[in-house]
């Protein structure tokens, strides 16, 4: 069996590449950091034998991105699963107005991922089979003031893949949304209290149990589905008033 983890270089998708490489599948990391994925892919063979391949990408150069996808299936005609860990936060929060910074955040959290879909989702609609596991977060369910750039653009993440899944839902492909609380990873250094992230490898776990599951959303972990319930009744006119710590 063979997944393509396209943000394998750090946190989440570096522990979905350890816990997929020692199930016995074939690891295709990529993201754009070629020197870590080729040593991510050494450790990956020495410690579990299987094969582990570096293709580097730039979720920005979205022109690229479908010629990135036929390069890396003429290679691997059969991939099964392909994981979206790639993302990334505003460097600095407070610039909400910084146009340069809205447009790459939006090119690698949406654009980005939504082209390597599409090209993707062809494919294996295609072949009637794959399945895509794609992680968007909770930060797009509602606009909150602290960090709503990441937010929009993880909600456009997140409308997309609800509607790619009913678009390829009788074309034999599973489209599974990921929705992360707090994880302890360099994304969210200092953003957040270390008791209260979960560990990469927990997420990781929970993101190849999907592979047995039903599931077409799933918030990790699950505690989070029940807070975001109740961030969602607030009406709007008491929401914005509402000064988040976190
Ligand atoms: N950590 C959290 O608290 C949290 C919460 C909710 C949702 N999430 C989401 O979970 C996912 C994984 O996050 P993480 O915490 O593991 O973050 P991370 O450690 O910062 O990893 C982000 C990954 O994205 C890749 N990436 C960034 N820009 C890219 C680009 N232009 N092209 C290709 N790859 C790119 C990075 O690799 P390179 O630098 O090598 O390109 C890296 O592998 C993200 O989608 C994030 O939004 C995280």
């Amino acid at each position: 069996m063979n997944v393509w983890i396209i943000g394998a270089s750090s946190g989440i998708g570096k522990e979905v590449a350890h816990v997929f490489s020692k199930k016995g599948w074939d690891v295709i990391c990529s993201s754009r950091d070629e020197n870590e994925l080729h040593r991510l892919a050494g450790d990956l063979t020495t410690r579990y034998r299987g094969n582990a391949y570096v293709y580097p990408i730039d979720l920005e150069n979205s022109s690229d991105i479908s010629l990135y996808v036929e390069e890396v299936y003429n290679k691997h005609v059969n991939i099964d699963c392909v994981v979206v860990t790639a993302g990334t936060l505003p460097r600095n929060e407070e610039e909400y107005y910084n146009e340069v910074e809205l447009l790459r955040v939006v090119r690698i959290n949406y654009t980005g991922i939504a082209s390597l879909l599409n090209g993707v989702s062809r494919r294996m609609v295609a072949k009637q089979n794959g399945i895509i596991i794609c992680l968007s977060s909770v930060a797009g369910e509602r606009g909150r003031r602290k960090n709503f750039i990441y937010g929009a653009s993880k909600s456009a993440l997140t409308a997309y893949l609800q509607g790619l899944r009913a678009k390829v839902f009788n074309d034999g492909v599973r489209v599974i949304t990921v929705l992360p609380g707090y994880v302890d990873t360099v994304m969210a250094y200092g953003k957040v209290k270390k008791g209260l992230a979960a560990s990469p490898k927990y997420v990781a776990e929970k993101i190849y149990m999907l592979l047995k599951q039903k599931k077409d959303v799933t918030y990790i972990p699950p505690i989070w589905w029940l807070i975001m319930a109740v961030v969602k009744l607030i009406p709007e006119s008491i929401f914005k008033r509402l000064r988040f710590e976190v």
